[in-house]
This record gives C-alpha cells, structure tokens and sequence, in this order.
C-alpha cells in the first residue's frame, strides 16, 4: 500500500510561488463562465509570487494544505474586512487544487482557518463566495453556514451576485 504524507501548516513566504500555482490553476478552473476572461486573467496575474511573498512577509495569516511535500491548497484569514459586523474573523479565501477538491480537504482546511481565528479572539466567521460558483456556495451550506449578507460585484461589463456565510 502506498502511504500519502498530508499537513496542513501555516504558510512561510517560501510558499509563495506554490500558493501562486495553487491560486492561478484553482481560479481558472474555479471562475471560468462565471467571470469574463479578460478579468480573470487580469486578477490571476495581479497576484503572482511577489504578491503572495508580499502578504506574507506582511505577516498575512495563510495555512496550506500538503500531500507528499507539494503544496496543493490554502485558506487565508484575518479579521473581517467590513467594520461594524458581528462576525469578527473572516475566511478571505480557500482554494484547492482542482484534483484535490472533493477529498475533505476543504472542510480540513476550513476548520484550520477557524480554529486560529477562534484562538485569537476573532469569534464568528464570515465567507463570501459568488452566487453562481455552486460548489463553493453548497459546501459552505454543508459545513453550518447561514446566508447573512449579499452584494453585487462587477467584472468589467457584468454584474455577479456575491454572497456571505455566516457561522457564530
Ligand atoms: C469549495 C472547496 C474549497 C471545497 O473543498 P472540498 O475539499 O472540495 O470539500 P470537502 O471534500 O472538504 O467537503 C466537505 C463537505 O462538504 C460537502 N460538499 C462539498 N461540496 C459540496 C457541494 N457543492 N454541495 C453540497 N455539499 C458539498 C462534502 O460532501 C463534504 O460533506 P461531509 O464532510 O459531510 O461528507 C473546493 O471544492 C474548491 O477549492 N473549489 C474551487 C475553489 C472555490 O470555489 N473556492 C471557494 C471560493 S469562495
């Protein structure tokens, strides 16, 4: 029988080139039909290596997922972004490598993210996905989130509905 090495650790800036990787595969496959192509291509080039080296240095909180010593998916989070919410820690983002979805990786990761967050004080959670990406919006569902929030996004010439989850 073969045996898999998996952790799920904190990010150092030396993952910044991989969490690169992980986030332009998973983005493309994730967004494609949902946001135009130009502006997809323009959000996934604006965040390359030096970005992710950048947030990281900065001491952005990221934990990423491992299998065999190669990086395949992250959540990072922080303190949520809108002020005046009940929800004070927020998942920014959890993206999996597109053959590595549909593992329980996802849910490992999430509860990772929300453990710290917990630890930290940030108590209740908040997660903003777009309407249209239903995988993402179904397995927020099955994990206890409630919808408490929604906006409009533009992507150039369209409109998309984004919607956040909640957990208390
Ligand atoms: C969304 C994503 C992070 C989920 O991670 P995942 O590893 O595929 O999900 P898991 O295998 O951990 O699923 C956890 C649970 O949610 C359920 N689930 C997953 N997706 C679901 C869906 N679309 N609808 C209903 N339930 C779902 C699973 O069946 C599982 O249930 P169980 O633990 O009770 O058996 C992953 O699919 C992904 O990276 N997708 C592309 C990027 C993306 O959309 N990210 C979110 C941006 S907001």
């Amino acid at each position: 029988m073969t045996q898999v090495d998996i952790t799920i650790r904190s990010a150092r800036p030396a993952d910044a080139s991989a969490i690169a990787a992980v986030h332009d595969e998973a983005w493309r496959e994730a967004y494609r039909g949902i946001i135009p192509g130009r502006e997809l291509e323009q959000m996934v080039q604006r965040r390359g290596p030096v970005w992710w080296r950048t947030i990281l240095d900065r001491g952005a909180r990221i934990v990423v997922l491992e299998i065999d010593d190669s990086l395949r998916g992250y959540a990072s989070y922080g303190r949520n972004r809108l002020a005046a919410s009940p929800y004070l820690g927020e998942i920014f983002e959890l993206y999996l490598a597109p053959e590595y979805q549909g593992l329980g990786f996802g849910r490992r990761l999430f509860t990772a993210a929300r453990r710290d967050l917990d630890a930290r004080g940030l108590k209740g959670l908040l997660v903003w996905a777009l309407a249209d990406n239903d995988r993402a919006c179904g397995f927020y569902t099955r994990l206890g989130g409630i919808k408490v929030r929604e906006m409009d996004e533009t992507f150039g010439t369209v409109v998309r509905a984004r919607h956040a989850f909640g957990w208390v």
